[in-house]
């Protein structure tokens, strides 16, 4: 049998269009054995063989080959540095939430799907964390609506359910002079219509649940981020919660937006 052990693909697969780079994801193939189908890694902890020889794995709460492979073919797909697979749209978008601190501002779509709306009035305000709905089709307004203490601005775009747009580029751009980061809910469009990342946004949320999985039988949720650091804050609050996607979502995610892509021709 060959030997795969060493066969890591970090390439970014710029020269693929959007469909080849979902059919070929990010290694493709399990590095261990060669199999085309990637393999559902079902195990809470791997052994080290001896202090020096690691397999980089240690405790699937915290990383596991298979949520890897979708991590990493979502940053290929976002066009982003790091990903990260969680249980569920409200999942990712809690996530992203938890860099807010007490004090800091936060700026979102008036017509955000309602779970997110419920996280800003449950979880944010009792923290003591500041918060506007707007109409973020109305630049002007969103100027006006901007305060020192404004550290993100979170765009839903279309919006469920009204399916409003924002202009990404424009927002990002208001948001950077100001020192806030931009976050978009990308679950609507997924990155075969829309890549948030490469118009200016921070990070992207997606609730893989919808197109995505497109098969109406996976709880998901994604985050890519653009920024190292950022990523680095959110890998962190990733271990911490212990909301890394569950096994049976894993490839499901990847597989079914194979097909999503295609019927969407
Ligand atoms: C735009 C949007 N974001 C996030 C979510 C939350 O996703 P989930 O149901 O996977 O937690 C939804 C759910 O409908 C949604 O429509």
């Amino acid at each position: 049998m060959k030997n795969f052990n060493d066969y890591k693909d970090n390439s970014r697969k710029e020269n693929l269009k959007l469909e080849s780079k979902v059919v070929h994801g990010a290694n493709g193939v399990d590095p261990v054995t060669g199999a085309m189908s990637y393999p559902i890694y079902q195990t809470a902890t791997f052994k080290h063989h001896s202090i020096e020889d690691k397999s980089g794995y240690n405790y699937a709460r915290c990383i596991n080959p298979t949520r890897e492979e979708l991590e990493r073919t979502m940053c290929i797909l976002e066009e982003g540095n790091r990903a990260y697979a969680v249980n569920s749209g409200m999942a990712a978008v809690s996530l992203v939430l938890s860099l807010l601190k007490p004090g800091d501002h936060l700026i979102y779509s008036d017509d955000v799907y309602g779970g997110t709306c419920r996280e800003v009035n449950e979880v944010l305000t009792p923290y003591k964390i500041n918060s506007d709905s707007i109409d973020l089709s109305d630049l002007e307004l969103l100027k006006r609506t901007i305060t020192p203490n404004t550290k993100m601005i979170f765009i839903e775009t279309p919006t469920n359910p009204m399916m409003k747009v924002a202009d990404i580029s424009a927002i990002s751009k208001i948001a950077h002079e100001n020192s806030a980061i931009v976050v978009v809910d990308n679950t609507f469009l997924t990155p075969y219509f829309q890549r948030p990342l490469t118009l200016g946004a921070d990070i992207v949320v997606h609730s893989g649940t919808k197109y995505l999985g497109g098969h109406n039988d996976v709880l998901a949720g994604i985050v890519v981020v653009k920024d190292k650091d950022i990523g680095e804050k959110l890998e962190i609050q990733n271990y911490i919660y212990g909301a890394g996607l569950r096994t049976n979502g894993f490839m499901d995610i990847t597989k079914r937006y194979k097909n999503t892509c295609f019927k969407n021709e």
